[in-house]
């Protein structure tokens, strides 16, 4: 079991971070490869066990994937196969984006029903009724979504009851080849869709309106390759800079359009205490005094709801009472009683987690239960006294390129291992911990 161990909190970080591409976005540009038998160059791809994931997908359905460096190119020169099978499905649930482009371009798909996950149910409804608005027949028998539109996908007018994120871009990439106008109404606006729209337009799509709650699609007969540069990882950049904050440190955080990111989290870091300051390279992030906060995730521009673990960690040694309200996921405050193993001061209320700032948390051995918990238990054990062990970060490598790597680069006493312990005498070891 892959572990995370953090021999001594409280040291203060100093140094540079190379911010990594997107995960959110790299999963998607790459979905899109099936939309054309040309390749696509996709740039600043990171190096995540999600990315590999996608790609044996990919490659499954007949994408030939090459990758050097950050640098990867994907070729659906033919589709081979239309379906994507649960034992992929469920390691990760971005694997549903096959749907539409496989409509669009093969007119039929069977992917398997992603279920639900630690932080929630994951509804995905909404992606259903937008390709059924879309002409596709869809049935959905023995855990599978069985998709067809033999005679090819007709534009039509969707309206999101919630904004979706993977449901905006699932649709936005059938819609791309279908006959006809589609409409987005209720869109997501999140960086990683704009960014997916761009790219499809230089694959010769007519998108308008991405960023916006309402996006315009005009089908065409093909799309063509293209190269793009995947956007830097906002969620990244927002969880080193708690990293920064938490320690009481100073990290520059480098990457193209970080500040512009920020949007709708830089508000609540200044609130925080959180100082960012510009730079040629990126943005200079540290905290002198911190203050309580009273913060709320919302679809973007909102705070994101893939940053309430880490700035819930931050506000648990902030002196003061601070509450985190969680929108989103119905079940995202799994992290709540580990880092109570810490000595936080956490009491949950429905959707509120009420935080009062204690002086210092002790270290401990925790277990991490999802990608951004993970990291909320890592800023906690950097911020800690004494030693904090952390359990099953193969959560973490799904959406961190590198995480003990970058901040061992900043003078973190970290390291990561595999132990052997079976996870019964893992579990025996925690309850006597
Ligand atoms: C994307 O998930 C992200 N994943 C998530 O990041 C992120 O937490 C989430 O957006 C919200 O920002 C990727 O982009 C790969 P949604 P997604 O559909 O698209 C409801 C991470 O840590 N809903 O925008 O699955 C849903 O229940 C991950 O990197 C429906 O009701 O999320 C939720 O309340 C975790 N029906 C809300 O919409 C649907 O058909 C937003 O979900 C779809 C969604």
């Amino acid at each position: 079991m892959l572990k995370i161990k953090i021999n001594k909190g409280g040291i203060p970080l100093k140094g540079k971070i190379n911010i990594s591409g997107a995960k959110n976005a790299a999963l998607p540009l790459m979905v899109a490869s099936l939309l054309t038998d040309e390749p696509i160059a996709l740039d600043n791809a990171p190096a995540l066990a999600d990315v590999r994931t996608m790609s044996n997908l990919l490659g499954i359905l007949g994408v030939s994937v090459d990758c050097s460096g950050s640098s990867m190119k994907l070729t659906a020169k033919d589709i081979c196969s239309t379906t994507a099978a649960y034992d992929l499905v469920k390691k990760m649930r971005a694997s549903v984006l096959v749907l539409g482009p496989l409509l669009a371009r093969a007119g039929q798909a069977k992917v398997s029903l992603p279920g639900g996950c630690a932080i929630g149910v994951r509804p995905i409804n909404l992606h259903i009724r937008g390709l059924q608005t879309l002409g596709a027949e869809i049935d959905l028998q023995d855990g599978y979504i069985t998709a067809k539109a033999p005679n090819g996908l007709k534009g039509g007018a969707i309206n999101f009851d919630v904004p979706t994120v993977t449901g905006t871009e699932n649709i936005m990439m059938a819609a791309v080849l279908a006959k006809g106008i589609t409409t987005i109404v209720n869109a997501a606006c999140e960086p990683e869709v704009v960014d997916l729209a761009k790219c499809l337009n230089s694959m010769g799509a007519r998108i308008h309106g991405q960023g916006t709650q309402k996006i315009t699609i005009e089908g065409v007969d093909k799309l063509h390759g293209t190269k793009h540069k995947i956007i830097y990882d906002r969620i990244e950049t927002g969880t080193y800079a708690i990293a920064a904050a938490i320690t009481r440190g100073e990290i520059e955080l480098i990457g193209e359009g970080l500040g512009a990111l920020m949007l709708g989290t830089a508000d609540v870091f200044e609130q925080a205490g959180i100082s960012i300051k510009k730079t040629e390279l990126g943005l200079m992030v540290s905290a002198d005094k911190l203050y309580p906060v009273s913060v709320s995730t919302e679809p973007f521009p909102g705070f994101p709801t893939d940053l309430q673990a880490q700035i819930m960690a931050l506000m648990c040694v902030t002196k003061g009472t601070s509450v985190v309200t969680e929108n989103i996921w119905e079940n995202r405050f799994l992290h709540v009683p580990e880092l109570c193993r810490m000595g936080a001061d956490i009491t949950l209320k429905g959707t509120k987690a009420v935080i009062k700032g204690v002086r210092k948390l002790q270290g401990a051995p925790v277990m991490a239960t999802d990608l951004r918990a993970s990291f909320g238990l890592v800023l906690a054990g950097l911020a800690a006294d004494g030693t904090t062990v952390i359990d099953r970060t193969y959560h973490l490598v799904r959406g961190y390129e590198n995480a003990v790597g970058k901040l061992q680069a900043c003078g973190a006493d970290i390291e990561e291992f595999l132990s052997n312990k079976s996870p019964y005498e893992e579990k025996l070891q925690r309850s006597f911990a």
